[in-house]
């Protein structure tokens, strides 16, 4: 090695070093100013939802069970039908039937899991239903439900799409309310 190549690595070397203290220092200050908005009233950029986004999906994909699921059942998406009514559709509505006026004030927004649902495998929405989504407000039913209860849900948030509001709402009406206290 040249005495030049040798002054080229050491200068990367303290150039890369340099850049991880700045980024070092740019995440302290934003942690202790306060110039970050915490306030669910200011959208993230566009850069932040896409980021969150990105994340969201790359992190439950690579997570979710990779068994296959049960095979769901009538009975099954009954009984998850009337758990979805106790324990979601305040968040996220259902067919025809809108969020809870406050939920509109939640930031991300629950989405409306008719349309959003389509959008992951049964695995994906099991482990989202186990584990929650942290800092969104989106819960995790695994502390308080048993897996029986959460392939119920996932059957029936399966069937979402495309559902009409006439069988949802004849749907779960007869059916065991689980309000997780039983545990
Ligand atoms: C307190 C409100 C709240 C309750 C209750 C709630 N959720 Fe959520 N849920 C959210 C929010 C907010 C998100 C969006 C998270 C994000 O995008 O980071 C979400 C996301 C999801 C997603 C992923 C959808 C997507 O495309 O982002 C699924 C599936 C889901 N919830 C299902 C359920 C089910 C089923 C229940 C009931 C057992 C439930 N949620 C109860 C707030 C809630």
């Amino acid at each position: 090695m040249t005495e030049k190549h040798k002054h080229f690595g050491l200068g990367t070397a303290a150039g890369v070093v340099g850049l991880i203290v700045l980024a070092g220092i740019i995440g302290l200050i934003t942690v202790y100013s306060g110039g970050y908005n915490v306030a669910a009233t200011e959208d993230h950029s566009a850069f932040g939802r896409w980021a969150a986004a990105t994340t969201l999906k790359n992190s439950i994909q690579s997570r979710a069970p990779t068994d296959d699921p049960p095979s769901f059942t009538e009975a099954m998406v009954e009984a998850g039908a009337g758990e979805y009514k106790a324990m979601c559709q305040h968040c996220h509505g259902g067919p025809g039937i809108d969020r809870a006026g406050w939920a509109e004030g939640m930031l991300p927004e629950p989405p409306h899991l008719t349309e959003a649902a389509a959008h992951w495998e049964p695995n994906e929405i099991y482990w989202i239903l186990d584990h929650g989504i942290k800092s969104s407000g989106m819960p995790a039913f695994g502390p308080s439900h048993d897996e029986e209860a959460l392939w119920n849900l996932t059957a029936f948030v399966t069937d979402l799409p495309g559902m009409t509001q006439t069988d949802y709402e004849a749907m779960g009406s007869s059916g065991h309310h689980d309000d997780g206290h039983e545990h």
